[in-house]
């Protein structure tokens, strides 16, 4: 009875909800750092501000929010440049007329964490704290985030199920492209793939311009890998390494903070002049900057992303933004409530009046055009036209501005043309930086060549070798360091001189000697009939013929004899013979080889012997167990 009860109660109880769909908020709503609301929503993640300290994982109490400081200022003049475009788009009567473009700005901190935490609060949104009720669908059209691969990854899986579009605007790593695993997945950055074959530009470059090699030797060190979590576990074992090489050249495909340690070894074990070739992830990197970097770093090439000038950026940076994007603008802050909620805007108050980095930030450019691609998708989707305007009341699912995206075929105002390939990413164009010293001493990365994948091979790269200050402060035209390594020969292969470029092949016959500087000739090794082991194979091999021998002769006298008929004379006495002949093939293991004994060696350990396998089948020379001649080809 009560089991009956029971079931009714619960009966009913699931009965009630299942009319209207039960969502209920767990835990407190996340705020987007800043936002506003539009008839279209782009989300963002960008690391404004770093993480103070991490909240305790005790579980016995709710984890307190994150609480971060100092304001990383490459992070917010991104936050700057979304604000920036989705004013301009607003504000544009052909990109999307008629429709008021929102965002929501989350901070992450840098930290994981925290970009979990936003990426769900933006795809949930705060509506239904506060009604209650689900309705399905994300309040935000596109996501624009991360900065880190690693952080990409996460907010990529996290959103993939959902088809929410995510634009990178500078996460490299190459297994993002992987379409299977990221459908959804943008970036109007190129793909690591793109730098490493952009880096052999350089690295051929170098070494054509190597020539002679009067200098020290070096070689070419790297570490190429996956840019995904990989720990500095590998430190220790490539920093042995490296302290061992006489390496002058170091190609260092590391992230900025792996970076950052090896700087912080290399200056105080005092390690310099070391020509560093770089890459995007840490050649232009403001944290590699202090006062022993330049000992370390100075003269070091790489691949930068290209300094694209906004048009009117600098001036919205220090006065625009302030008056009418800025949550707590003036007017707004005479009220008491905005005071409070004001504080935490507290430290970015104090960049107000700053603009001087901003001809220097290289990835702002990139957060402009995933805000325009975006833009631009849902402006076909919208079935925008200039006069007319948009269908606003459309219902676009995430899926269709995905496919959107794909099509985007657009150019910005720095005349950049945005088009994203098969993988999701934008062309390669990369700007070749140098690190030099200004007059006044500050560090300077002068720009000194170029790369463009859209261009054919052979002009895809320039560098003008005059503008580069190489390693050690030294001007030398045409002159950088030799970056390879001698080796030795191979075996039986010779060279006379030093530094050599290629190795010479000794004659046949002829063998190369230990220094590898002369051929002489090939001692021939051989088993002969008077060694002991030559002795007894040539006794085994005698007497087992003779006792073959014996048993034929008396195999043909009695061939009349019903046992021997029985046994079928003729193919017996071929087996017998057959047999002899393999007792004498080991004779022809013994004594000097000469091209017969070879040939028949070959035949016959092929033809008759189970143990032919000794016997080299990949470059037909008489290679065996039981002898020691080798004959070269
Ligand atoms: C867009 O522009 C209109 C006026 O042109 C303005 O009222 C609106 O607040 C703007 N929206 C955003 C999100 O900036
Ligand atoms: C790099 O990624 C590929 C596939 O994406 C994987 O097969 C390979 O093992 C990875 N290498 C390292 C060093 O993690
Ligand atoms: C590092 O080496 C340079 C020259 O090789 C020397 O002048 C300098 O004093 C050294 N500095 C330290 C801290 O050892
Ligand atoms: C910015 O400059 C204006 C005058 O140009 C000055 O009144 C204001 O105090 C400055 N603000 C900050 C935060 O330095
Ligand atoms: C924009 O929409 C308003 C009403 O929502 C309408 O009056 C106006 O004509 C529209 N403008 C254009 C260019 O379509
Ligand atoms: C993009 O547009 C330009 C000019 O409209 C055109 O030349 C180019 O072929 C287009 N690219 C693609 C991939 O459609
Ligand atoms: C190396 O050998 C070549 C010919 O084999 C000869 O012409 C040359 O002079 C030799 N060089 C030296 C340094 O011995
Ligand atoms: C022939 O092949 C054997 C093994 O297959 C190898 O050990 C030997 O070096 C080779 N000889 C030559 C001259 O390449």
């Amino acid at each position: 009875m009560i089991f009956f009860l029971y079931t009714l109660l619960l009966f009913i109880q699931l009965h009630t909800k299942a009319d209207k769909p039960f969502c209920q908020m767990m835990g407190d709503p996340n705020y987007p750092l800043i936002s506003k609301d539009g008839d279209v929503t782009i989300g963002a993640l960008f690391p404004i501000r770093s993480i103070e300290t991490l909240p305790s994982f005790e579980f016995t109490q709710k984890p307190q929010l994150l609480s971060c400081s100092s304001v990383n200022l490459r992070g917010f003049r991104m936050a700057q440049t979304m604000i920036f475009a989705t004013d301009e788009i607003n504000n544009s009567k052909s990109l999307l007329p008629n429709i008021s473009i929102g965002y929501r700005i989350y901070d992450t901190c840098g930290s994981r964490l925290s970009s979990v935490s936003a990426t769900m609060a933006l795809m949930n949104g705060q509506e239904f704290a506060a009604e209650d009720t689900c309705n399905g669908q994300s309040p935000i059209h596109a996501i624009i985030g991360e900065t880190e691969s690693s952080a990409t990854v996460i907010l990529s899986r996290t959103t993939g199920p959902f088809k929410i579009p995510v634009i990178s605007h500078s996460a490299t790593c190459e297994c993002l492209s992987n379409r299977k695993n990221y459908p959804s997945f943008f970036r109007t950055i190129a793909s690591d793939y793109h730098q490493s074959r952009a880096l052999a530009y350089i690295i051929k470059h170098l070494l054509v311009l190597g020539g002679g090699c009067e200098q020290k030797k070096g070689f070419v060190w790297s570490t190429l890998r996956n840019s995904t979590e990989q720990s500095l576990k590998n430190f220790e074992k490539w920093w042995r390494q490296l302290k061992k090489s006489t390496a002058k050249v170091i190609v260092a495909f590391l992230t900025s903070f792996e970076m950052e340690n090896l700087l912080e070894q290399l200056s105080t074990e005092n390690i310099t002049g070391h020509q560093m070739i770089g890459v995007e992830a840490w050649i232009t990197a403001k944290s590699l900057i202090g006062p022993n970097s330049f000992r370390v770093l100075g003269g070091s090439l790489g691949f930068a992303v290209r300094k694209i000038d906004i048009e009117g950026f600098a001036d919205y940076v220090t006065k625009s933004f302030w008056e009418t994007a800025f949550p707590c603008s003036q007017r707004e802050r005479n009220l008491p409530q905005y005071a409070l909620s004001c504080n935490i805007y507290q430290d970015l108050l104090l960049l107000k009046n700053y603009s001087e980095d901003v001809p220097e930030q290289r990835y702002s450019s990139n957060v402009y055009k995933a805000v325009y691609s975006v833009a631009n998708s849902l402006h076909s989707l919208l079935k925008c036209k200039e006069k007319k305007g948009c269908e606003k009341d459309l219902k676009i699912e995430p899926q269709q501005v995905v496919e959107a995206l794909k099509r985007v075929n657009f150019t910005v105002k720095m005349g950049d043309r945005v088009l994203f390939d098969s993988t999701g990413a934008t062309v390669a164009q990369y700007e070749v930086v140098n690190w030099q010293k200004d007059s006044d001493g500050s560090i300077q990365f002068t720009p000194v060549g170029c790369y463009d994948a859209s261009l054919p091979p052979d002009q895809r790269f320039v560098l003008k070798t005059e503008n580069i200050i190489w390693t050690g402060g030294q001007l030398e035209k045409g002159r950088p360091v030799c970056c390879y390594d001698c080796i030795p020969c191979a075996e039986g292969e010779i060279s006379n001189e030093t530094d050599s470029n290629n190795c010479k092949q000794c004659p046949r016959e002829y063998w190369s000697n230990a220094e590898k500087n002369k051929c002489v000739l090939q001692a021939i090794e051989f088993l002969s009939f008077t060694e002991f082991m030559g002795v007894v194979l040539v006794f085994f091999s005698l007497f087992g013929v003779g006792l073959t021998a014996l048993v034929a002769i008396l195999f043909y006298s009695k061939k009349d004899t019903p046992i021997v008929k029985a046994n079928n004379s003729e193919l017996s006495l071929l087996l017998l013979f057959s047999l002899t002949l393999c007792f004498l093939c080991s004779l022809t293991f013994i004594g000097r080889p000469t091209e017969w004994s070879c040939m028949l060696r070959h035949s016959i350990w092929n033809n008759f012997c189970p143990l032919y396998l000794l016997c080299s089948r990949e470059n037909n020379s008489c290679v065996n167990g039981l002898q020691g001649y080798t004959s070269r080809k």
